[in-house]
């Protein structure tokens, strides 16, 4: 066994994902496409609009029965299990949806408190009052929990978002483009939030995203779907020697440069 296959043998894989179709009517949206998440690793899955990103992640968390192919996670086969023990491994999964934010009638800590009361029993008081701790763990500030999702900045919301995804004390955070539509800024504060996060929690991060400094800067493999398959799953370096078309243009046109010198800038800096 050479020293990478060792390294990999030593690690473990919390999500398979092997031979996955995926099709809506006529159109193939995934066709044998193979995936593995290793346990504490923040994956950057990226790809072209429209190339399935979304539907991956609905369907590896369980939203969506695929049409053929299989999904393991913790080890199991989340689509043969019954109901209860489904649900128990989704449990422990939290995920920040691309569209789906908050719920505009429940202000945030009413938002945050809804998974805990739900799933895990807890009394409305006790929800709200962990509900708190989460907010400030993603990195609110006190006076938050009591406002309406309509009177925070796009930035806060997402943070609300991520309270929200970290309320059941997740393994697994799923996050489906976090950082789009926020300042360059914010997103650079959110990255280092995830970082953060995963170090302090141990936690897996699955994390989609269009932005390549958050592929450069916290990533620890990158993804790409391409072609409906999974195209390269490797260290950003190697990946963005891919020939395919779409990963060249992504990697090496004019942005893919501009992050790729902003992150080795930064890293002389430090
Ligand atoms: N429920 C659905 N019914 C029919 N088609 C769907 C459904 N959900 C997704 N699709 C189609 O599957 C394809 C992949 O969609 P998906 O949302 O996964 O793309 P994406 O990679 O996340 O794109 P983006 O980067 O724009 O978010 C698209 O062509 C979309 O129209
Ligand atoms: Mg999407």
């Amino acid at each position: 066994m050479n020293a990478v296959a060792q390294e990999h043998s030593a690690q473990e894989d919390v999500i398979q994902v092997r031979d996955l179709v995926n099709r809506f009517g006529t159109q193939a949206v995934h066709e044998h496409l193979d995936l593995d998440v290793r346990r504490g690793e923040i994956l950057g899955v990226v790809g072209g609009s429209g190339t399935g990103k979304s539907v991956l992640l609905r369907t590896i968390v369980g939203l969506r029965r695929p049409t053929s192919g299989q999904v393991q996670v913790f080890g199991q086969d989340l689509l043969r299990l019954p109901p209860e023990q489904r649900s128990r491994i989704e449990r422990r999964f939290g995920v920040l949806f691309q569209n789906g934010a908050l719920f505009s009638s429940q202000n945030v800590v009413e938002n945050i408190a809804m998974p805990l009361i739900e799933h895990a029993g807890l009394k409305r008081p006790e929800a709200e009052a962990l509900g708190t701790v989460k907010l400030a763990l993603a990195g609110l500030p006190p006076g938050t929990e009591h406002k309406y999702p309509s009177e925070l900045s796009g930035g806060m919301v997402k943070r609300a978002a991520l309270a929200r995804a970290l309320a059941l004390d997740p393994e697994v955070l799923f996050l489906d483009e976090p950082t789009a539509g926020l300042d360059p800024i914010s997103a650079a504060a959110f990255d280092q939030l995830i970082l953060t996060l995963r170090d302090a929690l141990g936690l897996t991060v699955f994390l989609v995203t269009h932005d390549l400094d958050t592929l450069y800067t916290i990533c620890d493999r990158v993804a790409v779907l391409s072609q409906k398959k999974v195209l390269a799953c490797d260290r950003l370096d190697v990946v963005a020697q891919n020939e395919d078309p779409w990963v060249q243009s992504y990697f090496h046109g004019p942005r893919g440069r501009a992050a790729l010198d902003a992150a080795e800038q930064t890293r002389e800096v430090k």
